[in-house]
């Protein structure tokens, strides 16, 4: 299968750390050009990796008809309107997350999908890692009994007021940055969607940012998500499933080194020094890289994409539903 050509959108950290190699590890993608704002700092960071063009603003790196797709990690807040102008420019996006501020302006991109014909997805890493997969087979065959509560905890330090996600004006906060992935990952592994939320919300009393946000997420036939996402705490990231009969806790749920193998942990709780534990260990894999490549066979092969941007604006409307419960101090219906 003939690779597909990506342009990266911008030098963000991201991209150059983690995506990038990530995609060029890729067996179905090549990255073939990188656009910045900074036309010194893009042909640097394309230098540094080996990408053959570098151009000194977004629009010369959509106009390039050798791109097919873009990986769009701008801020959060340029999420949707970059990835409809790559796509009004005849590109495929895959879009980091939180793939909008709201899910009316995540619904834009639902729209500009029909519109264009070409294809956007939020970039949710995590459900392409095996360990994640695995989980969600376990839940789903029972294996401990019915699962009726999800606990997850992704924390980490950074008070940095030039970081974009200690800027509220541009989607910076703790709930959009992180506690995404709880949402997401519960939705994954319950299949199913809320019926109701409520949140408990820090501010940060200078930045406004959300550095400690727990939520309450009720899912159909009384199954619960309880999770917490800071951006001011110690760094910690657990997710265990509690089922009628045993639990499985992923180990290292979210940022996995694709370097060292990852583990889960089944359970049947048999007493309480984990005497029933048995653990299941998956090889070292770049679940960045099984997510681009699984997204350029889809559009290659032209076939569905597990992650539709329909399921991006699901998410979208139950961080909307937090963030009004927040402010009415009541449940809210996503
Ligand atoms: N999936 C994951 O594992 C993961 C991990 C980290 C971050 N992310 C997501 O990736 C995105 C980027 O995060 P990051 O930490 O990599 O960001 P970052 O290093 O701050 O990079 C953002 C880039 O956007 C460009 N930019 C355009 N307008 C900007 C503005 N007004 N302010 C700041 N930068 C602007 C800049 O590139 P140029 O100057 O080159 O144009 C900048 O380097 C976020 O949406 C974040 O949620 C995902």
């Amino acid at each position: 299968m003939e690779s597909v050509r990506w342009g990266i959108l911008s030098t963000a950290r991201i991209g150059l750390e983690k995506v990038i190699p990530a995609m060029q590890k890729g067996r179905a993608t090549t990255v073939v050009a990188l656009g910045s704002r900074d036309g010194v700092r893009g042909r640097e960071a394309a230098a540094k990796l080996g990408i053959p063009t570098a151009y000194d603003s977004y629009e010369s790196l959509l106009a390039d008809p050798a791109v097919e797709a873009i990986y769009n990690p701008l801020p959060n807040h340029l999420h949707v309107p970059w990835s409809i102008k790559a796509m009004e420019a005849g590109k495929h996006v895959l879009c980091e997350k939180p793939v909008a501020l709201t899910a009316d302006e995540a619904q834009q991109l639902v729209d500009a999908e029909k519109r264009t014909g070409k294809r956007v997805a939020e970039a949710f890493m995590v459900r392409h890692h095996p360990q994640w997969l695995r989980a969600r087979s376990l839940v789903a065959e029972g294996k401990i009994g019915e699962a009726r509560l999800i606990r997850t905890i992704f924390a980490y330090s950074n008070a940095d007021p030039a970081n974009i996600r200690n800027q509220a004006e541009i989607g910076g906060g703790g709930l959009y940055d992180i506690g995404c992935y709880a949402i997401a990952t519960a939705r994954f592994l319950f299949g199913a969607e809320p019926l109701r939320v409520m949140a408990s919300v820090q501010r940060d009393p200078v930045m406004k940012v959300d550095r400690l946000t727990s939520g309450l997420i009720e899912f159909p036939d009384g199954r619960q998500l309880v999770f917490s996402c800071a951006t001011q705490l110690t760094a910690r990231q657990e997710v265990e499933i509690l089922g009628t009969k045993g639990r499985v806790q992923v180990k290292v749920p979210f940022n996995a080194d694709p370097a060292k193998p990852t583990e889960i942990v089944i359970d049947d709780a048999r007493d309480l020094y984990a005497g029933g534990a048995v653990s299941e260990r998956f090889d070292p894999c770049d679940q960045y890289t099984l997510q681009v490549d699984a997204f350029s066979e889809a559009i290659r092969q032209d076939k569905p994409f597990d992650y539709p941007v329909a399921d991006a604006v699901k998410n979208m409307r139950i961080i909307d539903a937090l963030l009004r419960s927040e402010t009415s101090g009541r449940w809210e219906t996503p």
